[in-house]
């Protein structure tokens, strides 16, 4: 997107001082919320990760710890969109939390299907397949790794 600068407007153009202030004010309120968005879901500082532990990047970048995500089940994770499941014990998986019937956003994860709340789809927690429609295609997997009890992207 190209962003056109006030002071390249002309004079009759050019936004009045209070207009300019509130869009600046609220690029910082949006820049804070997106800033909160992203931590929603990672485990705290002190939290028993290896994160905490080591204080490494890598571990610093963990998106969840692996008892969070139940057997048979999935966590979804909504800074990260994606949704990590365990269907085997010690199994990881982890998928798009974008359903590819409409674009909404899963919202829970039981009876070894992600959920989407909009239209009913269903999607398996092994391989991310439909389960059941409208949906026809598949949840994106997500490219995972777990060290220790830390998941982390990649
Ligand atoms: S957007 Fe998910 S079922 Fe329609």
């Amino acid at each position: 997107m190209t962003e056109i600068q006030d002071s390249q407007l002309s004079p009759s153009r050019q936004l009045p001082p209070s207009r300019r202030a509130l869009l600046a004010g609220a690029s910082v309120t949006c820049a804070a919320m997106l800033a909160g968005c992203t931590t929603q879901d990672v485990p705290p500082a002190g939290s028993g990760t290896a994160a905490s532990a080591s204080g490494s990047a890598s571990a610093a970048a963990a998106v969840a710890t692996t008892s969070q995500v139940p057997e048979g089940g999935g966590k979804i994770i909504d800074a990260r969109r994606m949704v990590i499941t365990q269907p085997q014990p010690g199994s990881f998986k982890a998928f798009s939390s974008i359903c590819t019937h409409q674009g909404c956003f899963v919202n829970s994860v039981s009876n070894g299907t992600i959920n989407c709340p909009c239209h009913g789809s269903k999607f398996s927690i092994t391989d991310g397949a439909v389960v059941h429609g409208p949906a026809t295609r598949p949840l994106p997997p997500i490219a995972i790794s777990v060290e220790g009890t830390s998941i982390f992207p990649g």
